[in-house]
């Protein structure tokens, strides 16, 4: 998390009073990937890195933003039909916006924020974003009336409706209700979820930031969705949730090689959460992390959306000895997540660092992960 002096002191710089500070966080995911825009299970637990902001209301019906870390300021009204057409400044905007739809009374307000959760690391800083600026609208104009899965879902509809991402709820989710030292299991298609403590005695997560930025605006994360939505309403289906082997292979010769195979994916990943939370039941983190192995494969090679520098992670992890290892997040690019026995880890960190930087001439990342609090006012 970021120092929180440096945004009172720039909000105090600016605009010549003080503010009350908000923060959320980005995310890390187990294992369940593209399963909750399908209705499935995901494994999410929230990070440290964080998004926070300083905030007060300004008495006019104008918002006037400033983000630190990209330098970037912003004057825009709540009312106005537009918005800014920075994508930054976007989630920003539609986050009122929703928040107005939803009936709270936003007024016009000044705000520095900023954050370290790394960008386009599929870590969620977008989601880390919108569920900052939704906890504190919520607290300073709503009295904290809307609950949180209201919030993620005003998040979810700010990237779809004014970012122009089909994403699913898992980020959202996992920002609003982190919990420290728990991941959290959640069935997206009831909403219901339960916590998971999160001691894996002997082993340890960390992330390796590839560098290789992904981007899911404009990307073909949104044809992923629509490839699943194509399969699940042949099979007769609401989501893929519902759809099994049998259906899926009924169909086999109606659907496209490439629908085919994006569904054959999601149900094996269907059957992968069921088989780590088994295994999580039994502590037995071998099979936890084979099933992340899998993962990776049906990723990699069904879903396509790894890419040359991921694969080289996860083949360099298999090689060390990692226990587990597969790509991160909406993928396209990122980080990837690595189970692996605390004995190994700094012999992974220091191999894998240097083979990285002599394949791609480039420094990657090493993000140990530490599962923290969701949203909160500080
Ligand atoms: C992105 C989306 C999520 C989810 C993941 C893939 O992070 O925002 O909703 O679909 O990709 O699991």
């Amino acid at each position: 998390m970021i120092d929180t002096n440096i945004l009172y002191d720039e909000f105090q710089r600016r605009f010549g009073r003080q503010g009350v500070a908000y923060s959320a966080p980005g995310r890390i995911n187990l294992i369940g990937e593209h399963t909750d825009y399908n209705g499935g299970f995901v494994f999410p637990g929230a990070v440290e890195q964080s998004i926070t902001l300083v905030i007060s209301s300004n008495g006019t019906n104008k918002v006037n933003a400033y983000a630190t870390d990209l330098q970037l300021e912003a004057l825009f009204s709540i009312n106005g039909p537009d918005g800014p057409s920075d994508v930054n400044m976007r989630y920003v905007y539609g986050v009122v916006r929703e928040m107005i739809a939803a009936g709270i009374a936003v007024e016009g307000f000044d705000v520095v924020y900023g954050g370290d959760v790394p960008l386009g690391a599929g870590m969620s800083s977008s989601a880390a974003l919108e569920c900052c600026f939704a906890y504190a609208l919520n607290d300073l104009f709503g009295g904290g009336r809307l609950d949180r899965m209201t919030l993620a879902k005003i998040g979810q509809a700010t990237e779809h409706k004014y970012v122009g991402v089909m994403c699913g709820i898992m980020d959202q989710f996992a920002s609003m209700h982190g919990r420290k030292g728990s991941l959290m299991r959640l069935d997206c298609r009831s909403g219901e979820f339960e916590y998971f403590p999160w001691n894996p005695e002997g082993y340890r997560l960390v992330l390796i930031n590839s560098c290789v930025k992904h981007e899911l605006v404009g990307s073909p994360y949104n044809d992923r969705r629509r490839s699943c939505e194509r399969v699940a309403q042949l099979a007769g289906v609401e989501t893929l949730r519902d759809c099994t082997w049998q259906q899926l292979e009924q169909l086999r010769q109606q659907l496209s090689d490439e629908d085919y195979r994006r569904a054959r994916y999601v149900l094996g990943e269907k059957d992968r959460v069921l088989a780590v939370c088994d295994a999580l039941q039994r502590g037995d983190y071998e099979t936890v992390g084979q099933q992340m192995y899998l993962t990776h494969e049906g990723l990699a090679k069904d879903y396509e959306v790894s890419c040359e520098e991921i694969d080289f992670l996860v083949d360099e992890a298999r090689r060390i000895g990692v226990t587990g290892c597969r790509i991160m997040g909406g993928g396209f690019g990122g980080c990837t997540i690595n189970l692996l026995k605390d004995s190994l880890y700094d012999a992974f960190c220091e191999e894998v660092q240097r083979s990285y930087k002599k394949r791609f001439d480039v420094d990657c990342k090493i993000i140990p992960v530490v599962i923290g609090d969701g949203a909160r006012r500080l």
